[in-house]
């Protein structure tokens, strides 16, 4: 496929190889700069024909074998948006472009470099919440996730109609997650020294809900006219923020925007939370496989994703089982990483009828062939949210049609996740 396309690009076009101003700069910046260049998370900058240059062969590798741009569902499980993926003929470009030894063209071609937004992208907020205190990512070991607390003190209901996180350091903020905590845990384990705790594989309650986070190159957005995240009495901000040491001491103080309509939401967000706590795994074991299923007792309009699993976590893969018997993929990610774990935004909403069967399946290869696996020898390996323990979870996010759709579905899922833990009990 690729040698009958790289064939067919050299005979329809001019024959001449393609040059970095005129192919290969357009594809850089539209899908590398975000996070390669000064001050982003990328470990080097691709701005310029020098930096590109430099590293021609590998840019082919990465974009042949798709580690870059980093973009982990799989085609044919769910259409999401900001999508990070080349196309057969750009992968094709920068293939050719590197094997004819990386040449300029003419400087005068290269498109103008994107200018990225700096402040609030969805406008001034209502609240900010801010990090107390600047936090120091050490330039060497792991990636750290920290949980950063921000109590809300809310006296009344209020109505949130947009959340953005806003970086403070772009260079380690690999990635953020905006989670609720009802159930106050979450101000208990904060440290007062940093306002924080780590937490590895979670955050040690179980959300009463998620919020936007932050994801490099990903469009802060607004919910749909009508959405809201209703903010009760007594309900906390954490902030789960992944720092990737970039091998120099970072230092950071993030903040969120919160911000808020008066009216009510007329439409009743909600989403599904399903795992599996039984982990219970062999060392050597290359395949071990572990399930959940939910059934939706009222029709939900899904609108994202998160799926999570730990270190040696492999495969995950949701689909829906639609009561008149046709299947919805969901969601597929066949080479699992951790460090990549963002939420995604389907682009059309995906509507699944009351009855539907949710389906996910978690794989692990806790082997010494994984490079990801934490012990080598391989360990047994049990659920836990520790770095060398593992984690089966999927947070479903949607829409259902009323208050009454609303707490049929809480109700369910807290019924559901009750089961989950007792079945861990009985093992
Ligand atoms: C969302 C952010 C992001 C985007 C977009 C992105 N990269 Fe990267 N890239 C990274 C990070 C972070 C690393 C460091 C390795 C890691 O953490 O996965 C990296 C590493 C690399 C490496 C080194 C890989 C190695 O094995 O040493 C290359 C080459 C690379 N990127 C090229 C590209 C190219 C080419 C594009 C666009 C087609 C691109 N990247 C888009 C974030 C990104």
């Amino acid at each position: 496929m690729n040698l009958l396309l790289t064939a067919l690009l050299t005979t329809v076009g001019t024959g001449e190889a393609p040059t970095f101003s005129k192919d290969v700069a357009p594809i850089l910046f539209a899908n590398c700069v975000t996070c390669h260049r000064p001050g982003a998370i990328g470990p080097f900058n691709l701005t310029t024909y020098a930096e590109a240059r430099k590293r021609s062969k590998l840019i082919a590798r990465v974009a042949t074998d798709k580690t870059m741009p980093p973009w982990k569902p799989e085609d044919g499980h769910g259409e999401f948006l900001d999508t990070r993926t080349l196309t057969v003929a750009q992968i094709a470009t920068l293939k050719m472009w590197a094997e004819a030894g990386a040449p300029e063209g003419d400087p005068k071609q290269t498109p103008k470099l994107p200018v990225f937004k700096t402040g609030w992208q969805i406008g001034k907020p209502d609240i900010i919440l801010k990090m107390p205190k600047a936090f120091t990512a050490p330039a060497e070991g792991r990636d750290i996730y920290m949980h950063f607390v921000f109590p809300l003190d809310i006296k009344s209901d209020i109505y949130v109609k947009a959340v953005e996180v806003r970086p403070g350091n772009l260079k380690v903020a690999h990635h953020a997650i905006g989670l609720l905590d009802s159930s106050g845990t979450a101000r208990k384990k904060a440290d007062p020294k940093t306002g924080g705790y780590v937490g590895f594989g979670g955050p040690g309650f179980v959300p009463s809900g998620f919020t936007p986070g932050f994801v490099p190159g990903a469009t802060p957005r607004a919910f749909e006219p009508g959405s809201a995240i209703t903010l009760k009495k007594g309900t906390d901000f954490v902030l789960q923020m992944h720092y990737h040491p970039t091998g120099k001491a970072e230092v950071d103080q993030t903040e969120v925007g919160l911000y808020l309509t008066k009216e009510k939401p007329t439409k009743h967000m909600l989403g599904v939370l399903m795992g599996s706590l039984e982990i219970d795994i062999k060392p050597g074991d290359a395949n071990y496989v572990c399930t959940d299923k939910f059934v939706l007792p009222v029709a939900l309009k899904v609108g994202s994703i998160w799926a999570h699993m730990h270190l040696i976590g492999k495969d995950v893969k949701v689909w829906a089982e639609l009561p008149e018997g046709k299947t919805v993929k969901l969601l597929r990610i066949g080479d699992w990483d951790f460090n990549w774990q963002d939420t995604y935004l389907y682009k059309e909403p995906v509507t699944l009828p009351r009855g539907t069967v949710i389906k996910t399946e978690w794989r692990f290869d806790n082997t010494n062939a994984n490079p990801r696996n934490p012990n080598n020898p391989p360990k047994r390996v049990l659920n836990g949210e520790g770095s060398t323990d593992e984690m089966g979870g999927v947070w479903i996010g949607g829409e259902v049609a009323t208050e009454g759709d609303m707490w049929s579905l809480l109700l369910a899922n807290v019924g559901h996740y009750i089961e989950v833990e007792s079945k861990k009990k009985a093992k």
